[in-house]
């Protein structure tokens, strides 16, 4: 199947990234939200961010142009029915998904392809409360979008070769490379991702190390571009604390238990970057550890 055009839905941290790809590589993109305000501030978002790559040349300026041209919004999620690829970037709770795939299907194409950009929900459960489980997958891309390579394909029990094949095909044409997980709790990359950040939690939690020793030790030390706490604050505390919760209840195994103190930053409203508190104070001009 040829896919043109695609839908996003939810047009926060993961939705600009996703509509900014797309756009540059030559789909056009229709992307909604709950409020205007949402709407126009992804949409400048990703003007800014093109710009910083069109000022280090890695696009040109016609190319910006081109791909802005190609980004529309509309508060009308029942408008993406017309679109060949749906992809579902909206806040990682699965009754919020549900109820936007139910106001969604008697809109959709029967040939458009449905996806959910969840991180850690299962694909599954989510494919068979659709009209469509064949032709739906988990379409998982990295923050930030626009840099990190991966993209994860999660194929639910259902879902046939052909969608599979389809999305290999648009991610290559995105220009980033495919990594196929099979369908269980956070995948590859979080089922490995969550469980460091957690543990880095409880090393500040034990008082083995403070937060920027533990940062330090891991950029310094294993040559990550960011420390697990800082990473933690780029994520999202909530939706570190929200897949934590998925590999405990979904494997069933203590190993995977969150750290008190991540769920105590969470209950403080402390999400990271995003509050402008989490593991590091962001209100000032350097981020400034809150431990
Ligand atoms: N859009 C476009 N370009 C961007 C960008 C954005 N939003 N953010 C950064 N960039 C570009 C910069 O322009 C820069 O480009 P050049 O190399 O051409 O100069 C490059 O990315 C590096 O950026 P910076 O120089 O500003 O900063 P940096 O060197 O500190 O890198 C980083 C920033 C890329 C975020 C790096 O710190 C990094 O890789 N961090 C780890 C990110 C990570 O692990 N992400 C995965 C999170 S897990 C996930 O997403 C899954 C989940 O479900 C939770």
């Amino acid at each position: 199947m040829n896919v043109a055009s695609v839908g996003i839905v939810g047009a926060g941290q993961m939705g600009n990234g996703i509509a900014h790809v797309f756009a540059l590589a030559g789909f056009d993109v229709l992307m909604t939200d709950v409020s205007q305000e949402a709407l126009d501030k992804a949409v400048a978002l990703v003007d800014r961010n093109m710009e910083r790559q069109v000022s280090r040349d890695k696009i040109s300026a016609a190319d910006k142009k081109a791909a802005m041209g190609r980004i529309k919004t509309t508060l009308k999620l029942a408008d993406l029915g017309k679109t060949d690829l749906v992809i579902e970037a909206a806040t990682e709770r699965e009754t919020v998904k549900q109820a936007i795939f139910e106001d969604l299907l008697p809109h959709l194409k029967p040939e458009t392809i449905l996806t959910s950009n969840t991180s850690s929900i299962s694909i599954t459960r989510l494919a068979s409360r659709t009209d469509r489980p064949e032709k739906f997958m988990g379409f998982h891309f990295m923050n930030p979008v626009p840099v990190m390579q991966l993209v994860e394909l999660i194929r639910g029990i259902a879902t046939d070769e052909k969608t599979y094949q389809t999305l290999v095909k648009v991610v290559e044409k995105l220009g980033k490379t495919a990594a196929s997980a099979e369908d269980f709790p956070a995948f590859i990359v979080n089922r490995i991702l969550m469980p460091m950040i957690n543990e880095a939690v409880y090393t500040l939690y034990e008082g083995v190390g403070s937060v920027k020793s533990i940062d330090e030790s891991l950029k310094l030390g294993a040559n990550h571009p960011m420390g697990p706490l800082e990473l933690a604050d780029f994520i999202g505390l909530d939706t570190c604390l929200a897949i934590m919760n998925v590999l405990h209840e979904g494997l069933a195994d203590t190993k995977y238990r969150p750290c008190p103190l991540l769920t105590k930053y969470v209950e403080a409203g402390w999400l990271g970057r995003k509050t402008q508190r989490g593991f590091y104070d962001y209100r000032g001009e350097i981020p400034v550890p809150t431990r």
